[in-house]
């Protein structure tokens, strides 16, 4: 049987991060973390020495990329040449890496294959941004999460408040704003909802009426068996 693949797209801090690991649990599928893929290829040059904006050098970085994801109790776990860089790919400065590699279409390119891989039995849960559009086009059930800047700014901010890391609303609300119209400007895959996307806005949904709203879509295209 073909592996079933939903994807989840949307702008950073619209809740796709905590409804994808949700989903994947509940339908007992794999998840794919793709914008961690690209935090890791910013985190990766960052600690080479390479400027980000050295497509050549990043690509090389993308392409041969040792990383890897582990399940923990407080949730996924990312590692890098065998070090744990959980915190380091997941702080502002590492979003932004994240951000700048992810608009370099060969990165974007050496990326592809890998996570195309991750679609096996029984399925996957593909959380990104070009999941619908570019990926894996064939996807039968598309979301993409919106949520307002502030919503989004305010919810990163309790986010990495968890970390330890204290960042002032109006700096994250202006990293959001910048990285937005980056990420909706590039001219390689930008952040877009893919035309047969199920659009869902949770600006005043909480994360559970966000799970539940989805479950019910996927459960109406079959995708999940009565048996569990
Ligand atoms: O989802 P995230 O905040 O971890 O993503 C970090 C950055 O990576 C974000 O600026 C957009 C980019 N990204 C992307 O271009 N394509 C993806 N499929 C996932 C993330």
């Amino acid at each position: 049987m073909e592996a079933v693949v939903i994807c989840v797209d949307g702008p950073s801090g619209s809740g796709k991060g905590t409804l994808s690991q949700r989903l994947a649990e509940a339908l007992n599928y794999h998840l794919l973390d793709s914008g961690a893929l690209y935090r890791v290829v910013g985190y990766a040059a960052l600690v080479n020495g390479i400027d980000w904006a050295d497509t050549e050098s990043v690509t090389q970085i993308a392409r041969s990329l040792d990383v890897s994801f582990h399940s923990a109790e407080a949730g996924v776990r990312v590692t890098y040449a065998g070090d744990d860089v959980t915190e380091a790919v997941r702080s502002v400065r590492g979003g932004e890496g994240a951000s700048a590699v992810a608009a370099i279409p060969s990165v974007r390119e050496a990326l592809l294959s890998r996570q195309r891989e991750l679609a096996c039995s029984p399925g996957l849960i593909a959380d990104g941004r070009d999941m619908g559009t570019v990926v894996f086009p064939e996807s039968p059930l598309k979301i993409f999460l919106e949520a307002s800047a502030l919503a989004r700014a305010q919810r990163r901010q309790s986010q990495l408040q968890q970390q330890g890391e204290d960042v002032s609303l109006p700096r994250l609300l202006e990293a959001i704003e910048a990285r937005d119209l980056r990420d909706r400007t590039r001219s390689v895959s930008p952040l877009v909802p893919a035309e047969d996307a199920v659009v869902v806005d949770s600006t005043t949904m909480s994360a559970d009426e966000v799970f539940a709203h989805v479950m019910s879509l996927v459960t109406q295209k079959g995708l999940v068996h009565s048996d569990g």
